[in-house]
């Protein structure tokens, strides 16, 4: 997984909650990088595993929702960096049907060694949007957060429902956007 994922994730933690929690995190999980992570590097993606859990722990806060939140600042970095791109969207079914074809293809452009989930976008009606989520990470609960935050950021009237087709392991799920 890229180091900009483990950077933004640190970062998360910094804000949320504090330097000195996310520095005791790092240490306490032993990670075989070390925990200095760069933007440009490729870490086993195992290290973020071990950071939420043991943020979970530190926090008391449940895993899936910790995830979920971490999709939402992952957004806002997107965002941030991509602006051009998300005007051009212009809402969240568009951006949820270009993933695979054009978002994630530019980022594996930029990182040929990128870890990407594959997404099936099918438009079962004009108003419903059925998007199906694979990976073997199983971060199922970071793409809710993006989706989350991405209706957030259009100020769209959509609700989202998921139903997990990995038998829990989070690694292939289909969500159900209805837009009002
Ligand atoms: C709502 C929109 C998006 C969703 C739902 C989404 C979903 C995800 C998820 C769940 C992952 C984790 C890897 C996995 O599960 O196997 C991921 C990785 C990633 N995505 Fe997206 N993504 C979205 C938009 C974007 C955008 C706009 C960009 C950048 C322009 C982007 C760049 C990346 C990068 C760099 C990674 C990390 C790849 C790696 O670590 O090797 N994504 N995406």
């Amino acid at each position: 997984m890229k180091g900009m994922v483990f950077t933004e994730l640190i970062e998360m933690i910094e804000a949320r909650f504090s330097l000195e929690l996310a520095e005791s995190i790092i240490e306490a999980c032993a990670l075989p990088s070390g925990g200095a992570y760069t933007a440009i590097g490729t870490y086993d993606h195992a290290e973020l595993v071990a950071i939420v859990v043991e943020l979970a722990e530190r926090t008391g806060a449940e895993i899936p929702q910790l995830i979920h939140a971490f999709g939402g600042h992952l957004f806002a970095t997107f965002l941030k960096d991509r602006p051009a791109l998300f005007a051009q969207m212009g809402g969240t079914f568009a951006l949820l049907e270009h993933l695979d074809g054009t978002v994630h293809v530019e980022v594996r452009k930029l990182y040929p060694d990128a870890e990407l989930p594959r997404f099936h976008a099918e438009r079962r009606s004009p108003t419903h949007l059925a998007l199906t989520y694979t990976s073997e990470r199983g971060f199922a609960d970071l793409a809710h957060g993006l989706i989350d935050a991405s209706i957030a950021h259009y100020h769209e009237p959509i609700t989202v429902t998921s139903e997990d087709l990995s038998a829990g392991r989070r690694a292939h799920v289909r969500f159900d956007l209805h837009h009002a």
